[in-house]
C-alpha cells in the first residue's frame, strides 16, 4: 500500500492499468469533494460516479447488494478500479465492495474526514454492519493507495473533526507519549495543527499492523476505548442525532482508563490526568442509555463469554494490555465513578 497526496493518485492513474474507474461517494462528499477532485486530477478514463446516502445506515448488506449490481450493470470487470472518496463509512463500505466484487478489484482510499485519515482508511480492514451489529461482515484487504489531502478538512463540520481527534488521542495513549502530549496541546479548531498530528498518529497504527496484520495480538490494542464505545455507538445508532464514532470512543477511553486503575495497575494520578484531559475535549459526551443495556451489547460480542467482557486496559501510558476480563459489577462501578468524577471537573 502506498501513502501519498493527489500527485500520487495522478501518477497511478497515468499508468493506465485499469479498464474502468468508479468513484464511490456519499451525498456530502459528492457535493463537497468530488468537483475539486475532478478539477485536480486528469482522469485518463471518465470515471463513473456511485453515490449512497450519508450515514452509518449505508454500511449495510442492502446497499452493498445495490453497489455490486451497479458495478455489474456498468460493466466493471476484474481490472476496474474503485476510488472511495469519503469518510470511514465510505472507505469501509467501498473497501468491502471492492474486495468482494469478482473476488476483489483494486481500490484507492481518499479519506475526507479526520477519522478516516487517521484510522478507517488505513490498516486494510473493510466492512459493513449486520443490522445494528457494527462491522459484523468484512474482509482484510489493503488498498492500492491511501491519498491524503488537508483540503478536505475545510468543509468538515467541527464536530466531525473532534470525533476523528479521539482516534489520534487513542494512538497517543497506546503507543506514543510525545503524540499524546501534542494532542493535549492542540486546539482542535485549528485544522493546520490537527493535520500535523496525522503523520505520527498514522505511524502508530501502521507500526502495530505491521507486527500483527490479522489481529491476533497487538492489533487489539487499537480497540482501546472501543469495547464500551462501540456498544454506546450501537445503542445510539437509531437516534435522531446519534453520537459519532469518535465521541463514543472518547467516552470508552475514559471508562477504560478508570478501569485500568484497579484492573491494569495504572497509577490513579495518571489515570485522573488522562481522564481530565480527554474530558476537556468531550465534556458533553455522556451516555444516555442504561448501563445494563450497554453491558448486554458488549456481551453479545463473540470475543466475550461467561458473563465477562474483555477490555484493553493500560498498565501505564504506552503500555496497553489485552484481554482483561471485566465483570458487570466492575464496569457498573467505573461508569458511576466516572460520572461522579466528571461532575466535579
Ligand atoms: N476500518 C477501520 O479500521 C475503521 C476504523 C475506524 C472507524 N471505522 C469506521 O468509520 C466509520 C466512521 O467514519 P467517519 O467518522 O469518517 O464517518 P462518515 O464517513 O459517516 O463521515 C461523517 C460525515 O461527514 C461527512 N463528510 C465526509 N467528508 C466530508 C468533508 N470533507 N466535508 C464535509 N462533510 C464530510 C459524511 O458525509 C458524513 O455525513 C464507522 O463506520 C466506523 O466503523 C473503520
Ligand atoms: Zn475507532
Amino acid at each position: 500500500m502506498q501513502l501519498g497526496d493527489l500527485q500520487l493518485l495522478q501518477s497511478l492513474l497515468a499508468e493506465n492499468r485499469w479498464s474502468s474507474v468508479f468513484i464511490l461517494t456519499d451525498e456530502n462528499t459528492n457535493q463537497l469533494c468530488l468537483s475539486s477532485l475532478m478539477m485536480c486530477i486528469d482522469f485518463p478514463i471518465n470515471p463513473e460516479i456511485l453515490e449512497v446516502e450519508p450515514g452509518e445506515n449505508s454500511k449495510s448488506v442492502e446497499i452493498s447488494h445495490q453497489l455490486w449490481w451497479a458495478l455489474n450493470d456498468l460493466g466493471a470487470d476484474r481490472k476496474s478500479l474503485l476510488i472511495n472518496l469519503g469518510g470511514g463509512m465510505i472507505t469501509d463500505l467501498g473497501g468491502f465492495i471492492a474486495s468482494t466484487f469478482q473476488r476483489g478489484i483494486d481500490f484507492i482510499q481518499i479519506p475526507t474526514t479526520l477519522l478516516a485519515m487517521t484510522d478507517a482508511a488505513i490498516g486494510g480492514k473493510t466492512g459493513i454492519n449486520l443490522g445494528q451489529l457494527k462491522n459484523q461482515i468484512g474482509t482484510f484487504q489493503n488498498p492500492v493507495a491511501v491519498i491524503l489531502d488537508q483540503a478536505w478538512l475545510e468543509t468538515l463540520p467541527s464536530r466531525e473533526i473532534r470525533s476523528g481527534f479521539a482516534e489520534i488521542i487513542k494512538h497517543g495513549i497506546i503507543a506514543d507519549q510525545t503524540l499524546l502530549e501534542a494532542c493535549f496541546n492542540t486546539d482542535v479548531s485549528n485544522q493546520e495543527e490537527v493535520f500535523q498530528l496525522l503523520e505520527p498518529s498514522m505511524k502508530v497504527k501502521a507500526n502495530i499492523i505491521e507486527i500483527d496484520p490479522f489481529e491476533q495480538n497487538e492489533r487489539t490494542f487499537l480497540n482501546f476505548g472501543h469495547t464500551s464505545g462501540h456498544a454506546l455507538e450501537s445503542l445510539t445508532l437509531q437516534d435522531e442525532d446519534p453520537l459519532l464514532h469518535g465521541e463514543c470512543v472518547a467516552w470508552g477511553m475514559m471508562i477504560a482508563t478508570l478501569l485500568s486503575i484497579d484492573c491494569g495497575g495504572l497509577k490513579a494520578e495518571k489515570a485522573n490526568d488522562l481522564i481530565r484531559s480527554i474530558d476537556s475535549y468531550y465534556p458533553d459526551i455522556q451516555p444516555e442509555v442504561e448501563i445494563e443495556k450497554l453491558w448486554e451489547v458488549m456481551l453479545r460480542d463473540k470475543k466475550n463469554s461467561k458473563g465477562k467482557v474483555n477490555f484493553v486496559l493500560l498498565s501505564d501510558v504506552s503500555k496497553p494490555m489485552n484481554n482483561v476480563e471485566i465483570s458487570f459489577e466492575q464496569f457498573n462501578k467505573a461508569c458511576a465513578n466516572l460520572q461522579a468524577m466528571r461532575e466535579e471537573l
